[in-house]
């Protein structure tokens, strides 16, 4: 259901809901290149900034924080609210509040911003593609993300959304995954990402002449912890093992970003094939927990405090070089800091 027929059907009342709030109801729909993309132009990323779970309820001053370093793009990696068995209209709510937030608004004004979703702000914790209001829930964050009506994101069974930024040479392909609206934790076989977005992600990581591959995926990727309550891929075998080949048969330097589980970690595993794929997790904006979960290939975790990730790329150095950082969201700087290799 595109936005066009859902204001027609009015299913939940939202329509008449922001025509009746005309302060947000301006800013609340996106104009094209509202979510400033088009200030990148060809301009290379140096700093990508990328984070998740953010109870919009809570202090938001660490937008002023990460504004101060300078990224070039922000990514949501989901959690981007919580609104967990709220009605579309709450939903709603909460991301223009959020979107009202000066903080944040100073931010996005500075800083382009895209994103993909999670549990807690597609539905309710740990839900799956069964949740009944998904089309609208979808509306709702794309256009928190001003993304603009003529983008092919809009035409997908999900948020799932591809950006190539940079100039050849320095070019970096941001594919960002939807991990929500097709999962279904029904089958005997579970799924997480649904027929329609594997052909999209294959065709996108086939046809990509990129030199930086960035994933975004909500979950974990590559620790084999799960269970207790957490989610990641290691929950969804075949497809964490279809997603691992499929990275394997594209010689891009490649690196995951996650989010979800109110730590931080830096990951690396090594394919069959020889080729490295870092992760990095960033979560939470808002909250942290103490509680370290350590596997084999976890490079280095940041527990106890509250931090947004970046991506430090060096062109200049063949690779390129990637400074994989997390920082804290307030007073404590540089947590954390790690070279990917890709040589
Ligand atoms: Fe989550």
């Amino acid at each position: 259901m595109d936005r066009r027929t859902f204001l027609r059907r009015g299913s939940t009342g939202m329509a008449s809901l922001m025509l009746a709030q005309s302060a947000f109801a301006l800013d609340y729909w996106p104009k094209s290149n509202a979510n400033g993309l088009a200030r990148l132009e060809d301009k290379p990323l140096t700093r990508i900034a990328f984070g998740s779970c953010n109870q919009s309820h809570l202090d938001q001053k660490h937008w002023d924080v990460i504004a101060r370093d300078n990224p070039d793009i922000w990514i949501w990696l989901g959690d981007n609210i919580y609104a967990d068995g709220t009605s579309m209209e709450e939903r709603i709510r909460r991301y223009l509040s959020l979107k009202d937030n000066s903080y944040y608004k100073n931010f996005r004004q500075t800083v382009p911003i895209i994103g993909t979703w999670d549990d807690h702000d597609f539905a309710s914790n740990n839900m799956d593609g069964h949740f009944t209001d998904k089309a609208a829930s979808k509306i709702a964050l794309l256009d928190f993300l001003d993304v603009p009506q003529s983008a092919k994101v809009w035409n997908h069974s999900g948020v799932y959304q591809s950006y190539v930024l940079g100039p050849p040479g320095q070019q970096t392909h941001i594919i960002l995954l939807d991990l929500r609206y097709n999962m279904n934790k029904t089958l005997s076989t579970r799924e997480i990402l649904g027929e329609d977005q594997w052909q999209w992600l294959a065709e996108e990581v086939a046809g990509s002449s990129a030199d930086l591959l960035v994933i975004g995926s909500s979950l974990n990727l590559t620790s084999p912890v799960v269970g207790l309550g957490l989610e990641g891929w290691t929950e969804y075998g075949a497809e964490k093992r279809r997603l691992l080949e499929l990275l394997a048969s594209v010689p891009i330097p490649t690196i995951v970003l996650s989010g979800d589980r109110h730590f931080a970690e830096v990951a690396r595993i090594q394919l069959p094939n020889g080729k490295p794929i870092y992760e990095v997790m960033s979560s939470g904006l808002t909250h942290a927990n103490g509680i370290k979960l350590p596997h084999p290939g976890q490079l280095a975790t940041v527990v106890g405090y509250k931090n947004y990730g970046v991506l430090a790329i060096d062109w200049t150095i063949s690779g390129p070089q990637v400074r994989m950082q997390i920082h804290s969201t307030g007073q404590y700087g540089t947590l954390k800091e790690i070279m990917a290799k890709f040589a």
